[in-house]
């Protein structure tokens, strides 16, 4: 039964009240009980499980007994990732494509108490995480294993537990000995969050909520939810559930309630309805969030909350018209990334992957595809509220293997679950807007790819009909046994830009979306003349490679590609063309560790970013930004450090202009117009140092100035922080760029000067980096050297507030510092 009324606000306020006051509560052997009143006990509690824990890299009999003395274990904080804390070496098992980083065996550990009041509540453990092949015991009981390192899973630690004085302890144990199991870098550990949840016997269940937008337009969105909830209940027991909607300013917007339920293992599911008036719609430009409150409740006290974000819009994709948005067409401009964070490894922190969505932003990315696996789920938060269409993907192979030690030999054990397991977590997420059931996978040529393509797609189908699902395919022709399934509502290309415009008569009624685009090559900084003559590099994807540069850079003009692929220009002039092609993903927004094609060793990370693994743009990034966002480009390159008499060509990004005019110190070099379709211009011209302008100009008025000088010698540092005032909260960042300049203030090109960290104060280095694809300087040090004059800390809060110093010093330059404020 369900009806419309507005009881349980008071209660609502008032257990919002208690959760923030007892947020935080968790700690290592601190009680998970309150000392607050009766009715503060009774709502769920969801508690960063993350501090306190010991680590032992390398197995360990017994490890998982309850009474192991585990006192001589490093004591440290998750997220973890081991592997970033080692040495690169050719000899590590997971190859270059792996990062060149050690794997191997670590054991985590974590003991903490219960009250004894808690006796009665439920008490689960939920990994966002585990890399991988983890087991988990509690007392020493075996709670299970997930052989998956990207899938999120939780334990049921109730049966289990010690209550009063008595510890418990949670024993973890990561294998990632058998390498290599991946293409990219994995990282090793529990590198994503953990979360103790506590309820009542009675309350929703495991991502136990599915809220859909039926219907919307601009006057009514008609808002169905699915609510399971666990627990035993007559309807005499007088346990209702109400859905409530808020918007963004907290504001109540619909509600509904149903009464009296019975509560068994077959009617435990709940269908409500609602209907939001004039709903304020979800975009990429506005990415406006309402919640879904679920409360269920006992004779009208609240004894389980649970939310769930709600973004309200409509989209489609069409046979001809290709991607709109709430009616809107517009093309999905995305980019694809592995989950590693540079300098931080695998080791999730939020604020490391909001920046790199700021920086995507900047660039005009508006979509992500999280290849080639389930994303951490702060991925898809930030996704929401800062509007990103996302692919969400779950596999990179499926039966047959890729890798010598990869998911594909638990496939038939396993699949199934994990998959259910993806859908069910992210089908609630507004950013979420297609699943992808598989990159290149393999069987795509025969007809296993049919019968698997058909289970999966049943499997994704029966937890949501809302979105629709694609495959990466890197054959993309009618005889793919996947695509002959008949189960992708969208043919999703790997590459073949070629054949995109063929794309109506190869495909003749299906939609069309680049699941993955470019593999273009470059390293920040580097440049090989002529730049208009363009390298396939490596000649083919499995021989060695040795013909490119000795110093295994790769030029940054947009001349160098993958052979499968192409330059960053060469697709996107095709993409730009026709409505149909609904969208892209580039291979990729950032640099990540392994597969450092076209290089082996010591290359160890990729080259395929259009911003390099420290976050610093190359080149290519204002040619998107000039094309992809309204703001005005004016981008100049190379450098101007030469040799004298060298002819060197100089490109220009521009937009928001008809044409650029060049001048080298003072002396005019004519004035370019992109024809056609270009997307830069070019000037050929003899070096001589001094100061290189441009101009570019609209209906012959200035639009922009840009220069580009001859550096002097390295004379002095500068740092910038990309926030000044950081959160007390152990985990917030701030990213500090080191620049080498010389004495008049211009950054040094070729500058690769050792720059040495110092802090003071409650902070400290998370990581360095400087983008170079072959350094084998450890990221995790408080030195590190600059490449083509920049380098990169990252300060990380601890839980003091204070003012922190950070001061960097290189010999013979002039050393500099900056101050951030620890909130
Ligand atoms: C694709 C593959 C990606 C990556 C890329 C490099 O074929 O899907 O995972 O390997 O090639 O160009």
């Amino acid at each position: 039964m369900h009806k419309t009324f507005n009881r349980a606000t008071i209660n609502m306020c008032r257990f919002t009240l208690v959760l923030v006051a007892v947020l935080g509560m968790y700690a290592c052997k601190s009680t998970i009980s309150f000392s607050a009143d009766e009715s503060e006990m009774q709502i769920r509690k969801r508690t960063d499980f993350t501090k306190d824990w010991s680590f032992h890299l390398g197995d360990q009999q017994n490890a998982q007994a309850a009474n192991f003395d585990d006192s001589q274990w490093r004591k440290l904080n998750l997220p973890h990732d081991w592997s970033v804390e080692g040495e690169f070496s050719k000899d590590n098992p997971a190859g270059t494509g792996g990062g060149a980083l050690p794997g191997g065996i670590g054991w985590y550990r974590k003991s903490f108490v219960v009250s004894e009041e808690d006796k009665g509540k439920l008490f689960f453990i939920d990994f966002d995480g585990v890399y991988t092949n983890s087991e988990v015991w509690v007392n020493g009981q075996y709670l299970g294993k997930r052989p998956n390192g990207y899938i999120s899973f939780r334990y049921d630690l109730t049966p289990y537990l010690n209550y009063g004085d008595q510890e418990n302890v949670i024993a973890v144990k990561v294998d990632n000995s058998q390498q290599p199991n991946s293409r990219w870098y994995s990282g090793s550990g529990i590198y994503r969050n953990v979360w103790m949840v506590k309820t009542n016997p009675v309350h929703v269940a495991h991502l136990g909520t599915f809220v859909t937008t039926p219907e919307v337009n601009e006057q009514i969105a008609r808002i169905a939810i699915k609510t399971k909830i666990d627990g035993k209940a007559t309807q005499k027991d007088g346990y209702a559930l109400s859905s409530v909607i808020y918007d963004a300013d907290n504001r109540e917007v619909a509600r509904v309630t149903s009464d009296n339920l019975q509560l068994n293992a077959e009617t435990n599911e709940f269908d409500q309805n609602l209907t939001v008036e004039n709903p304020r719609l979800w975009s990429v430009e506005e990415p406006y969030l309402y919640k879904v409150v679920t409360l269920v409740e006992q004779d009208g006290e609240v004894v389980d909350n649970f939310e769930t974000p709600l973004g309200i819009r409509y989209f489609n994709f069409d046979v001809e018209r290709g991607f709109s948005l709430n009616g809107k067409q517009m093309k999905i401009l995305g980019v694809c990334n592995h989950h590693d964070l540079g300098a931080l490894g695998a080791a999730i922190n939020t604020r490391a992957l909001e920046r790199q969505l700021e920086i995507m932003k900047g660039m005009g990315v508006n979509g992500i595809r999280t290849s080639h696996n389930p994303p951490a789920p702060e991925l898809l938060e930030l996704c929401d509220k800062m509007g990103f269409i996302v692919m969400d993907e779950m596999f990179d192979m499926w039966k047959k293997e890729k890798s010598k030690y990869d998911y594909s030999h638990v496939w038939d054990e396993w699949h199934k679950q994990d998959l259910q397991d993806f859908i069910r977590r992210d089908r609630n997420h507004p950013s979420v807007f297609i699943w992808s059931i598989g990159n290149e996978i393999p069987e795509q040529g025969d007809s296993t790819g049919t019968l698997i393509a058909t289970e999966l797609a049943h499997i994704v189908k029966n937890l949501d009909k809302t979105r629709p699902i694609t495959a990466g395919l890197n054959e993309p022709y009618p005889h793919n046994t996947i695509y002959k399934s008949g189960e992708l509502d969208l043919v999703g290309f790997n590459y073949h830009h070629q054949d995109f415009e063929k794309f109506p008569e190869t495909f003749p009624g299906e939609k069309f979306i680049a699941t993955e685009t470019t593999s273009a090559l470059a390293t920040r900084g580097s440049y090989d003349m002529p730049s208009d003559s363009i390298r396939r590099w490596p000649y083919k994807w499995d021989e060695p490679f040795t013909d490119g540069n000795e110093d295994l850079t790769v030029s940054a003009y947009d001349n160098v590609s993958a052979p499968w692929g192409s330059t960053h220009e060469e697709t996107w002039k095709v993409m730009k063309k026709h409505d149909f092609l609904s969208g892209m993903f580039i291979w990729t927004g950032f640099d990540y560790i392994g597969e450092p094609t076209p290089y082996g060793w010591p290359a160890r990370s990729s080259y395929f970013g259009v911003v390099d693994l420290a976050g610093f743009p190359k080149d290519s990034y204002y040619m998107y930004k000039s094309e992809w966002t309204n703001e005005t480009v004016l981008h100049v390159f190379p450098h101007w450090n030469w040799k004298p008499g060298k002819l060197v060509d100089v490109w220009a990004y521009y937009n928001n202009a008809d044409e650029v005019e060049l001048f080298l110190n003072g002396k005019a070099l004519g004035t370019k117009k992109k024809e056609g379709d270009d997307l830069h211009v070019m000037w050929r011209i003899p070096f001589q140092p001094g100061t290189l302008r441009a101009v570019s100009r609209k209906d012959g008025k200035e639009v922009l100035t840009k220069e580009v000088k001859t550096a002097g010698a390295p004379a002095k540092i500068m740092l910038k922080a990309d926030r000044e005032n950081i959160k007390a909260d152990g985990k917030d960042l701030s990213f500090v760029t080191v620049k080498i300049l010389d004495k008049d203030g211009n950054i040094v090109p070729g500058a690769d000067n050792m720059v040495n960290f110092k802090i003071a104060g409650n902070a400290f280095i998370a990581g360095v980096d400087n983008g170079l694809q072959t350094s084998m300087e450890p990221f995790k040090a408080s030195q590190r050297s600059a490449f083509h004059g920049l380098a990169l800390a990252i300060l990380q809060a601890k839980e003091e507030a204070g003012e922190v110093t950070l001061t960097a010093t290189s010999d013979g330059l002039e050393p500099a510092s900056v101050i951030i404020n620890i909130e």
